[in-house]
């Protein structure tokens, strides 16, 4: 039997464990969930052992790491593959036509909270190396997998544990399939992450609500504060008004320039997509350089006053807000919180107090966009999707890789295979059918095609 032919075989069963894994409600955000990270992690590594992996829960600080090993030779180089097993918060749940953690099919899509980011995309490789395994006896690299629970938190406790950690993931490559297609029928090779810094802001004001009759006018208001100190985050060209802020971004070069026109871009149907009358951003940009290789700083989500039913005649006490700021090379997170921080504090009024909550995030990467571990990857997409990827990159962040370079001291080839349209982060979060197929598919021809890279 031939790997292919063995997925085949195993379809049904394949789906079945799929929507096992999908089933548990691993949500890393939230406390109330650290039972069911706990017991994902224990299904995670039962399933390895099942398949012929030597495979292990490892506790954290925060939730656990599942590690599982397969020893081929010596002379085989060494993969090291990682995904992450937690996900995003499913709210708003209203919008949820399936439950969040009811895997379902409809219309040639499996709907579920981490179907694409990350359980299926992890899943391909799982069952990609055990279609190898079972057809042919044996693979013909080691492999070394690392699968985290912390992911989606900015993987706060996965860098102790690499450090801790470094011999047993002694490797040559990593591969991550957390990332993208460029399309439908554009597979896709992604050799550049941005990184992201967080700020939370709080302005304070009176000690209580008050009476906006009796003291509006009289006081600050710290959400009119607030309002206008998010207004002067950015100037009237979309660059961003933080002293500094660009001292350390890298020009885009003059070959992703290139490479990035090369990839078709549809103004119409992107902004129709979005729902969005118009696009917006940094002057002198094309979309995909501002999102893929350009800085920004937004604000995703706001607090502050009133917003019950009816009015109410208030200057409210507090306005908060988060902000995330995406990072290109060689910027780095705590140092653009300290400038933000200096920044936000110089522009407050001295009628406020404000507060500043700085959390550093993930580095920035670039990945080689040549060399025999990519060519290898190119041609085991080309196996599984019958056509070469495209080279591009994305605009979100995956913390380990700068960890994995800097502390492992190897590259990673990242290979996507979900859609921009599958609503990771999103209410019904989805993975095409065809997508998770050839993800296997891809995941299957990876170990020949990487055991032929001489190390
Ligand atoms: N899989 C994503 C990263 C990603 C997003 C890649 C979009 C390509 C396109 C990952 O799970 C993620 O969401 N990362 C977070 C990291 C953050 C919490 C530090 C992100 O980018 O917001
Ligand atoms: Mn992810
Ligand atoms: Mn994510």
């Amino acid at each position: 039997m031939t790997p292919l032919e063995y997925l085949k075989k195993t379809e049904k069963k394949r789906m079945t464990e799929l929507f096992q894994f999908l089933r548990f409600p691993s949500v890393s955000a939230k406390s109330e969930h650290k039972k069911d990270m706990r017991e994902c992690a224990g299904w995670l590594k039962s399933h390895l052992s099942a398949i012929g992996f030597k495979s292990r829960v490892y506790p954290t600080g925060g939730h656990p790491v599942v590690y599982a090993e397969y020893t081929s030779s010596k002379q085989a180089p060494t993969i090291l593959y990682y995904g992450h097993y937690d996900v995003q918060p499913p709210e708003p749940l209203e919008l949820w036509k399936s439950g969040p953690f009811a895997p379902e099919v409809r219309e040639g899509y499996i709907y579920a909270r981490g179907v694409a980011d990350d359980k299926g995309q992890t899943f391909c490789h799982i069952k990609g190396l055990e279609a190898v395994l079972k057809s042919t006896g044996s693979l013909p690299i080691n492999v070394k997998m690392l699968i985290e629970g912390e992911e989606e938190v900015a993987s706060e406790n996965l860098t102790a544990f690499i450090r801790k950690n470094r011999q047993m993931l002694k490797c040559e490559v990593a591969v991550i399939s957390d990332t993208a297609q460029f399309g439908h029928e554009y597979p896709a090779v992604t050799f550049g992450l941005r990184g992201v810094a967080f700020v939370e802001v709080s302005v304070y004001g009176p000690n209580r609500d008050v009476h906006s009759g009796s003291f509006g006018g009289a006081i600050a208001n710290p959400i009119n504060v607030l309002a206008g100190m998010i207004a002067q985050l950015h100037d009237k060209n979309g660059k961003i008004a933080i002293p500094g802020f660009y001292k350390d971004v890298k020009p885009i070069t003059k070959w992703e320039k290139t490479q990035f026109r090369r990839l078709p871009f549809n103004e119409a149907n992107y902004k129709k997509a979005l729902g969005v009358p118009a696009l917006h951003g940094e002057k002198g940009f094309s979309t995909f350089e501002r999102a893929w290789s350009r800085p920004t700083c937004d604000v995703n989500g706001i607090k502050g006053g009133y917003q019950g039913e009816g009015g109410k005649t208030i200057v409210p006490s507090v306005a908060s807000c988060k902000i995330t700021m995406r990072l290109v090379p060689n910027q780095n997170p705590n140092d653009i919180c300290n400038k933000a921080e200096r920044y936000l504090r110089k522009i407050a009024p001295k009628s406020v107090r404000v507060q500043v909550i700085k959390h550093g995030g993930a580095t920035p990467v670039v990945v080689p966009t040549d060399g025999p571990w990519l060519d290898a990857a190119a041609r085991a997409i080309k196996t599984g999707f019958g056509k070469a990827p495209v080279f591009m990159k994305e605009g979100g962040s995956i913390p380990i890789v700068a960890d994995f370079k800097k502390i492992l001291e190897i590259n990673t080839v990242l290979i996507g295979f979900s859609q921009h349209n599958d609503n990771v982060h999103s209410p019904n979060e989805r993975l095409r059918l065809k997508d998770f197929e050839r993800g296997c598919k891809t995941g299957a021809a990876i170990p020949d095609e990487f055991a032929k890279v001489e190390v």
